[in-house]
């Protein structure tokens, strides 16, 4: 299913096949919470700037619309009109960054909504049924991502029980993906490796969900406060004892540099919201570094955001009219800005593509790094 094209040091050139079309990887998936990407994207636009994979997830759909009704109208790909591949986050991340009082238990968490404060329950079961009514080609599992400042001894319990978790997690989406009625009997279930910044734990934690055969591996609970030296140093620990054969997906990271670094490790996969969120902001992302639209020097400024880009911002609008638009709260600033940005974003992915392809990558890794420090005008 995960074919290796091509190695260019630890970076991996690859292609993962599912039912709803083949991933080229590195890839950065664009993320839409709520089965719809922030800023008025459609999934045309998605299209046009270069989208293969949309990320939702499951505590959000499961509490508004609800999964049953997206399942009802024919599963996620056909509520919003997306064909190619989606990955649901599993509600883990979620219920522990955003819901009201919560109590985790062996069983699963018990929470509160954060739109109404209702009671809801849910533990590995409920997120593969959940995801299961949602159709998405990827599922991941639902795991614990304890908070970074977590002491060690809690973080080895947690990550046990993600562990059992893990197994429960397999066995309900075998059960599911077997029965007749299922909207995608072919869902695909990404285990998640835990241990806050301990070497020692992530790779137990690798060795033993290594074991459980699945269809890829992310590496959850980075980018949640510490810094990007530990971030790096665990991704140089922990990916080895990932499975070569397997894609390897970094959850909620990152910035563009991160992404550099990250590849270089070997990850294939990526999300993040920071090229939709500041692009709702008018900060937009060039090879020479970040911009930010509101800045007065961009009044009388014809340019587009970056010369030479294709995307549908840059090929008919100028930095002086995005600006005008952004204050005067105008959505057609913001929906620029983000079409831009998640361009950027699939742009750099496809470069990065071709360097492992030409084995030219630490090149174009350096060039590329030194590009956004210029800070070029
Ligand atoms: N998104 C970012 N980090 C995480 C994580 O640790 N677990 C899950 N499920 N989602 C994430
Ligand atoms: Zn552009």
């Amino acid at each position: 299913m995960y074919e290796l094209l091509k190695k260019d040091g630890e970076a991996r050139r690859g292609r993962l096949h599912t039912v709803h079309g083949v991933i080229e990887t590195p890839v950065f998936m664009n993320v839409g919470t709520v089965a719809a990407i922030k800023g008025a994207v459609s999934t045309d636009d998605l299209r046009q700037i270069g989208t293969q994979v949309e990320l939702s997830n499951t505590y959000h759909l499961h509490v508004r619309p609800g999964d049953k009704i997206v399942r009802q109208l024919g599963g996620l790909h056909k509520f919003m009109s997306w064909d190619r591949p989606i990955l649901t986050d599993s509600g883990g991340f979620q219920v522990f960054s955003l819901a009201g009082l919560r109590k985790i238990k062996e069983e699963g968490v018990y929470f509160q909504s954060h739109i109404d404060g209702h009671k809801i329950f849910m533990g590995p079961e409920e997120s593969m049924q959940i995801q299961s009514n949602l159709g998405s080609t990827i599922a991941m599992a639902f795991d614990e991502c304890p908070s970074s400042v977590a002491k060690k001894d809690y973080i080895e319990q947690s990550v046990a029980r993600t562990t059992r978790w893990l197994a429960r997690c397999k066995e309900e989406m075998e059960r599911l993906n077997s029965l007749s009625d299922t909207i995608n009997p072919h869902q695909l279930l990404f285990g998640i490796n835990q241990g806050g910044i301990y070497e020692d734990i992530r790779i137990r934690h690798a060795d033993e969900i290594r074991q459980m055969d699945l269809s890829g591996y992310a590496i959850g609970g980075l980018a949640v406060g510490e810094s990007h030296e530990d971030m790096y140093r665990i991704l140089d620990a922990v990916v080895p004892h990932l499975p070569q054969d397997k894609p390897i997906y970094l959850m909620g990271v990152g910035t563009p540099a991160n992404i550099l670094e990250a590849v270089d490790r070997g990850v294939d996969f990526f999300d993040c919201v920071y090229p939709s969120r500041n692009g709702r902001h008018g900060h937009v992302y060039t090879k020479q570094g970040k911009r930010n639209l509101f800045n007065a020097k961009y009044e009388l400024d014809d340019r587009p955001i970056e010369e030479g880009c294709g995307c549908p911002a840059c090929r008919s609008y100028s930095r002086a009219y995005i600006r005008h638009l952004l204050k005067a709260k105008e959505m057609l600033g913001m929906r620029l800005c983000v079409l831009h940005n998640l361009y950027f974003y699939n742009h750099l992915m496809e470069e990065i593509r071709e360097a492992i392809e030409q084995g030219t990558y630490k090149e174009f890794k350096k060039r590329t790094l030194e590009g956004m420090l210029s800070q070029g005008k």
